[in-house]
């Protein structure tokens, strides 16, 4: 099955309930809540006092992708707050391994994000121990940009790097996806789509992830055949 994490990012925070409410009954799966701190991306977003006002007002598991610098100073805050998956960048921090270890101890699963000219070499002794790897196929920082193409091919690279371990982590993309491209996506590899812009920037955001999950749905039965 293919996941669709609808950005909160692209929401209009003054309805963010509603608007949470409205793709959640339309099938999203996780929700993924997008933190900028302004020193690890030129942006500054939302963080610990959001994802707490969120918690136990939907259903969806809360996917924190942290754009930060020394998460490893804030896994405890964000758990505590209510993340459900707490992923951050290779990037950001000298210290993977630990920065897994300490989003385990807190009872979150964990997931590594590799920007888009990253090296998939990065996870050779992480990859074992992530529930989830998240490859952004923009750079982040900002919603709306576009997908950069050579990306699909980082993708089937990762999942082949996944199957032949025989390791069942997921295959998370960020960045740039909406309807145009989100077959390629899941041809390629990935088991956990996020959009952002392509859902809330929509006239109907409910009708969008409907949208986005027949087409990801569709294309992973063609790849079946
Ligand atoms: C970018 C964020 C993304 C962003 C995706 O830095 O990590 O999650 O919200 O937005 P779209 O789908 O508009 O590219
Ligand atoms: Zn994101």
């Amino acid at each position: 099955m293919i996941k669709i994490a609808p950005s909160i990012l692209s929401a209009d925070f003054w309805r963010l309930g509603e608007q949470i409410r409205k793709v959640e009954e339309a099938g999203a799966d996780l929700l993924h809540i997008d933190v900028m701190d302004g020193h690890f991306v030129p942006n500054i977003s939302i963080g610990i006092p959001v994802i707490k006002s969120i918690k136990g007002k939907t259903k969806l598991p809360l996917d924190v992708h942290l754009m930060i610098t020394d998460p490893e100073r804030y896994v405890p805050y964000f758990c505590e707050a209510g993340a459900d998956i707490v992923t951050f960048h290779v990037e950001a921090t000298p210290h993977p391994n630990r920065v897994i270890q300490s989003i385990k101890a807190e009872g979150a699963k964990a997931g590594v994000v590799l920007n888009p000219t990253t090296p998939l070499s990065f996870l050779e002794y992480l990859l074992p121990d992530v529930d989830m790897v998240l490859l952004m196929a923009v750079n982040p920082g900002f919603g709306g940009q576009k997908f950069l193409p050579f990306v699909l091919e980082k993708i089937a690279k990762l999942r082949e790097m996944i199957e032949s371990a025989g390791l069942k982590v997921d295959l998370e993309v960020d960045g740039g996806i909406g309807p145009t491209n989100i077959k390629d996506v899941v041809r390629a590899g990935a088991n956990i789509i996020v959009a952002g812009s392509s859902i809330f920037s929509s006239d109907n955001p409910a009708e969008r992830v409907k949208l986005l999950k027949k087409l990801a749905e569709e294309a992973l039965e063609a790849g079946k055949r």
